[in-house]
């Protein structure tokens, strides 16, 4: 049975004080039992996030790692000081990553690879740009970005693959993609992975929708047969409307 999940990334936002007084909210909630929790706090936040929930069940996740284990790599966390401070869930491939800064699919595919040998669980971003849908080629630009950053794994690696789907026109626009848009991008990845891999691990993985998630229209999103939770943005920030998200996922 695959994880439904909800995942608030929280980008380039909450300095230690913020971090600290969401944490003091969060542990107040009732987490319904069927929904994994994640936060991705910024690196400087990982340690306190993970020794604040500890005891709670809220996965912490980071937002980006290095592909190499150790080195001269100015600026950059590995997969081990990750693991270090308790994180073993990574977010890899965000559009903003892909788009600011400049990561491709063969960057993406080591990315992967280096998570994957380090027993840490990917949430793999994918999505297309608004050009690209309207020019009907949304199809082809997500079976590309599975292909060329997920296919070379074995079916056991998909164990701990996690897929976010997010169309780039919706991420932080207030635009979201229709319940059906959705569903039909969520259908097609299922049977992407089923064709290259088989049906059981196809229905196993987890597919969250992100793209301006909100209280508002989350129950919608969730409703759909292809849609196991989802990746917040700006939502995540604030302890009320994150709750609410997740418990659209019941
Ligand atoms: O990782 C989250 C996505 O980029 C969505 O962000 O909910 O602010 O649109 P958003």
């Amino acid at each position: 049975m695959r994880k439904k999940i909800v995942a608030g990334n929280w980008k380039m936002n909450n300095d230690m004080a913020e971090t600290e007084m969401f944490l003091v909210q969060l542990k107040k909630q009732v987490i319904p039992e069927e929904v994994t929790l994640m936060i991705a706090p910024a690196f400087t936040n990982l340690n306190h996030a993970f020794q604040s929930v500890r005891e709670h069940p809220v996965t912490v996740v980071a937002q980006n790692m290095h592909q190499s284990d150790k080195g001269a790599f100015t600026g950059e966390v590995s997969a081990a000081m990750l693991k270090s401070v308790g994180v073993e869930t990574v977010i890899l491939g965000h559009s903003e990553r892909r788009s600011i800064f400049k990561e491709d699919n063969e960057l993406l595919a080591e990315k992967v690879n280096t998570a994957l040998v380090n027993n840490m669980t990917v949430i793999f971003c994918i999505g297309e740009e608004l050009s690209q849908r309207e020019t009907d080629d949304h199809f082809n630009v997500i079976a590309e970005q599975l292909e060329e950053g997920l296919f070379h794994l074995s079916e056991a690696q998909w164990n701990n693959i996690i897929i976010a789907y997010e169309p780039v026109w919706a991420i932080g626009t207030g635009e979201t993609a229709s319940p059906e848009q959705a569903q039909e991008m969520h259908a097609f990845i299922r049977k992407t992975i089923a064709d290259a891999y088989s049906n059981s691990t196809a229905k196993n993985v987890s597919i969250l929708y992100g793209g301006s998630v909100k209280p508002d229209n989350a129950k919608e999103l969730f409703g759909q047969e292809d849609v196991d939770g989802g990746l917040v943005g700006g939502a995540s920030l604030k302890v009320d409307s994150f709750m609410e998200i997740a418990n659209s996922l019941q």
